[in-house]
């Protein structure tokens, strides 16, 4: 233990020594010297590693590397090989053993040293130290005088430099431990990574602390400012707005008729702070009052609903090091998506990410660095939690979240951390907040069983049912009836749902409606806002993104950390595209029978005024009109209904008489109507759909007869091979299929399960992966062709029996053959699983097509994740339409098509719903899919296979949380569906 000493702050459960009381993070016009840049740096591989005299001013770095400052040190290199260690992935377990606090003695450490000039006239003796964020623990010492040690990595720890700066050149040395007992208070569920990741500084000291306090009564419409200062001079207040001019902070002072704060008009107050020696620090206050009346979570006196994502933060070459553009990207696209709320899972944020969400409009759940998940799985035993050797450091903890926090008007709920069980340690630390601010409310789900010390009942991934009777206040009861009682009367959030992993989630609509239904359910946080995934090149300049296992860790949880509404370039995915459907604010009704538009206004402040109503007419997906709608601006909670207006009861009169035959639409999309701090004018805010004239009943076939001839049958310009019964050609187009099909590339949600068997076991217990089609009658006849066939795997006596029944006529155009299929399928035997899909697989020569169609799109949509689907006509190419999953899975579905035209090189394939089928196009067959782990595994191999879905078993949200929905589960019963082909040249 002797050789350790000088490092026996590395395990101590103690949070640090040296460093300065927390304070909020604030600016002001004294002087700031920024340390970010590069810095000499050196990985040891342990303490038996280090650089004796690192601290010495002297000491000789040069030959050492150059790092940046902030960085991840795992993360350099990439997207090429890492140079220091390597990022190494965990949801729950720690990777190294559970002994707390002891950490192992290989502990990669890196070695920071950087001199830097303090310029004349920098106040060098009131000076202080900053650091924003360190993984994990670490040493300082400024010109050889050790300041002090500190944990605590996603916090910002600061020290007295004033004894140790002196003008002119001074030199800083940081030892940064990669583990340390601050680790198993660490265990979010992301990559382990390490180094000083934000900001450093060296600040010249002046004000020390404020706390802002703006309340707003609504029922008076009166604010009530108090500023409370910590400071060696006096210190005045001025908001110009507001008529305070050099006031006393302190006040209270109370101001009628302020705007108050909220995530749809988030008003914030210009001030400022001036001391007495000089210091200016600007202010942005909001007033807000966030509370909990009868059971609902209220701001401002008005029921909020939260459409929520928690959000790690990452980026895939940098990992938690982001820069200002990178925070202000996901605010914005938050933002454009109705999301009106964030969980800062699991550790607060950059505090420049919250000064974003104060000017644009989020509702924040700030949540303590805090995770000890990895003592789960050895039943809690020795969980920190409940153990007074850590008291300290969860006390800490939590008063370094609020205290550097406290002045964001967008905060509103403190949450102690994430999934670290229950105990003593927890109940202090909310005890900690409670007393030091009273403005905002707590939260942490671990404590749902009893919710003794936290304000909001919370829990994560129930089901549709069990949050509809949690909204309904009939959840079964706790453990001891006080608690119980107080747990009645606590709004309800869900602080996760909605596992974003792979395609999926499925599911989000049906969340939606419960919570619409309930006051009680103040809405919920999706699980999570972005894919973990890092970039890669591989040797051969493919680039992809790796997961866990990728940098051979020895214990990880593979694509887990790949689970979010983002791409790891932060291009949206389907699921996004969905939610923002799912939650718009405004709900658009079209009612065709009564020629009425109503629009709900779900706003919690807004007034629907902010957005231009606007219509389209499509014919068949080609637009025959257009016009603007007048909406009478709509009350929050109140809906209009307007009629159709002439131009647009014109429009749709002279597509009904024009007689296409098609599918007349009426979109109606609000947008807004001049530009927010968030988008532009233009940007769609929410849309309705309605279809005004069906299409006309297609004509009945006059029969052609199917002839053998020389091996093959003829039927029209189609030919079947004769054994097999395939059709192999269409007019000019090769063609291999159709075959019933029952088979997709697992998703994620289809292989894992957190609660229960994955959907995988059955399926491959019922040999569904393996299924052999088997044809047992080719017979061609006067009017048509029937095949039967019968789909099955080895060993097994299930089996699916099918009749395709081929029927032909003349194109209308006289350009071909209109060829029908309708395909009967039986099951016989038992079958206790629900199919993967339904459909018919075919191939057709080529590695790319563009492919066009009329029916619900643009992106992907499947049973339970269709919302944001809409009819319209659509032209995307093969490539375009894979969706590029981390990991590759099913993906790429287009739902309920109606028509598509599939045009390759070696023709166009024309296909048609009878009425509607599932149409999935890729250059690569289900198998590669099912095979490959990453993107680059796929390549094309010169068919472009097609799918003709009758119907996909649900995505649901399996992976983490509850499978399909019983209406969107795929029962394997008897079923029949059609889809004609045809041919142009
Ligand atoms: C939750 C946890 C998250 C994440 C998620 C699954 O239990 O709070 O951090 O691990 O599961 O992705």
């Amino acid at each position: 233990m002797n050789d350790l000493a000088p490092h026996a702050y590395v395990e101590d459960p103690s949070p640090g020594t040296g460093r300065l009381r927390p304070r909020a993070a604030f600016t002001s016009d004294l002087p700031v010297i920024g340390l970010d840049g590069d810095w000499r740096f050196r990985l040891a591989t342990g303490l038996d590693d280090l650089s004796g005299d690192l601290a010495a001013p002297d000491f000789d770095d040069s030959d050492w590397d150059l790092l940046a400052v902030p960085s991840c040190w795992q993360m350099t290199g990439l997207p090429g090989e890492p140079r220091y260690g390597a990022p190494a992935y965990t949801n729950i377990l720690y990777p190294f053993p559970v002994d707390p606090p002891r950490v192992p003695r290989q502990n990669p450490t890196g070695e920071y040293r950087r001199a830097f000039e303090v310029p004349d006239g920098f106040p060098a003796t009131a000076a202080v130290l900053r650091f924003e964020g360190v993984d994990s623990a670490f040493a300082v010492w400024l010109n050889g005088v050790r300041l002090g040690d500190g944990k605590g990595s996603r916090l910002t720890t600061e020290f007295d430099v004033s004894a140790a700066l002196r003008p002119g050149r001074n030199v800083l040395a940081v030892r940064v431990h990669q583990w340390s007992s601050g680790s198993y208070l660490e265990d979010q569920d992301m990559w382990w990574l390490s180094g000083i990741f934000r900001s450093v500084s060296v600040a010249a000291r002046g004000v020390e602390d404020f706390f802002v306090h703006a309340a707003f009564d609504h029922t008076t419409g009166r604010g009530t400012l108090a500023v409370h200062v910590t400071a060696p001079t006096r210190v005045s207040l001025s908001v110009p707005e507001l008529g305070l001019s050099a006031a006393d902070p302190a006040g209270p002072h109370t101001v009628d008729g302020v705007e108050p704060w909220s995530d749809e008009n988030p008003h914030l107050y210009s001030g400022e702070l001036v001391s007495e020696a000089g210091e200016r620090i600007p202010l942005r206050i909001g007033f807000r009052t966030v509370a909990v009346e009868d059971g609902v979570l209220t701001a401002n006196g008005r029921p909020i609903s939260l459409r929520g994502v928690n959000r790690h933060e990452w980026h895939p070459l940098t990992g938690r090091t982001l820069t200002g553009d990178t925070m202000l990207a996901d605010v914005l696209l938050m933002k454009r998506h109705n999301i009106n709320a964030v969980r800062t899972s699991h550790y607060p944020p950059d505090h420049r990410f919250l000064d974003l969400c104060d000017e644009h409009g989020l509702w924040v759940f700030c949540e303590g660095d805090l995770e000890t998940h990895g003592f789960e799985p050895g039943g809690w035993h020795r969980n920190p939690s409940d153990d007074p050797a850590w008291r300290e450091a969860y006390l800490d903890r939590a008063a370094r979240l609020v205290e550097r926090d406290k002045n964001h008007p967008s905060v509103v709920v403190w949450s102690l951390g994430n999934e670290s069980g229950a105990g003593a340690n927890l109940a202090a630390a909310a005890a900690w907040i409670r007393q030091r601010d009273d403005g905002r409310l707590i939260h942490y789900e671990g404590d749902w069983a009893s919710c003794s010390y936290v304000d909001l009942y919370s829990r994560m991934y129930i089901g549709v049912d069990e949050l509809a009777a949690v909204g309904r206040g009939q959840e079964a009861p706790t453990a001891d009836p006080d608690d119980d009682a107080r747990r009645r009367s606590l709004p309800a959030v869900l602080c996760e749902y909605g596992h974003a992993m792979g395609n999926g989630p499925g599911g989000l609509s049906d969340y939606q409606q419960v919570i619409e239904a309930h006051p009680r359910l103040a809405g919920g946080f999706i699980w999570e806002w972005i894919d973990h995934g890092i970039a890669r090149t591989t040797e051969h300049e493919d680039s992809f993104y790796a997961y866990g296992g990728d940098f051979g860790e020895e214990v990880h949880d593979g694509n887990f950390v790949a689970d979010g509404l983002l791409f790891p370039d932060r291009t949206p995915s389907p699921g996004l595209v969905e939610y923002k459907k799912v939650i718009e604010p405004v709900r658009i009704r079209i009612d065709p029978a009564a020629c009425r538009i109503t629009v709900l206004n779900l706003h919690h402040v807004r007034h629907s005024g902010y957005l231009d109503f606007r219509w389209t007419v499509e014919d068949g997906g080609e637009p025959v009109g257009s016009g603007s709608l007048a909406v009478p601006a709509t009350a929050p909670g109140a809906a209009s209904t307007v009629e159709w207006p002439a131009d647009l009861a014109a429009a749709l009169d002279a597509a009904r008489k024009d007689g296409s035959g098609h599918e007349v639409w009426l979109t109606v999309s609000a947008v807004l109507a001049a530009d927010e701090t968030w988008a532009g004018a233009g940007h769609e805010v929410a849309w309705g759909q309605g279809m005004v004239v069906p299409a006309a009943a297609s004509s009945p076939f006059p029969p052609v007869a199917a002839v053998a001839h020389d091996g093959q049958v003829v039927l029209g310009s189609a030919r079947f091979d004769a054994r097999s019964g395939l059709l192999v050609r269409l007019g000019d187009l090769e063609l291999d299929g159709p075959r019933l099909d029952v088979w997709r590339a697992p998703t994620d949600n289809d292989l894992l399960a957190a609660f229960a068997e994955p959907q995988i076991t059955a399926w491959r217990t019922a040999g569904l992966d393996r299924m052999r089609h088997e044809v047992l009658r080719v017979a061609p006849d006067a009017s048509g062709l029937t095949v039967t066939a019968r789909l099955a795997a080895a060993g097994s006596s299930s089996g699916l029996d099918v009749v395709y029944r081929w029927t032909a006529c003349d194109g209308p155009g006289g350009d071909g053959i209109r060829l029908r299929l309708d395909t009967t399928v039986t099951p016989d035997g038992a079958w206790p699983v629900p199919l993967p899909r339904l459909g018919v697989a075919m191939s057709l020569p080529g590695t790319d097509a563009e492919v066009e169609w009329f029916g619900p799109g643009p992106g992907e949509a499947y049973r339970d994740s269709r919302t944001a689907a809409r009819v319209g006509r659509y032209r995307s190419t093969v490539a375009a339409m894979q969706t590029p999953y981390v990991r590759p899975q099913e993906n790429g579905n287009r739902h309920r098509v109606r028509s598509a035209r599939i045009t390759a090189p070696g023709g166009t394939l024309l296909i048609t719903g009878a009425p509607v089928i599932d149409l999935t196009v890729r250059p690569w067959s289900t198998r590669a899919l099912a095979a490959a782990a990453h993107r680059h595994d796929l390549a094309p191999d010169g068919r472009l296979h097609l799918h003709l879905d009758h119907a996909h078993h649900g995505l649901g949200s399996a992976a983490c949380g509850p499978g399909p929905l019983a209406p969107d589960v795929l029962a394997a019963v008897t079923a029949a569906f059609a889809v004609e082909f045809s041919t142009t040249r």
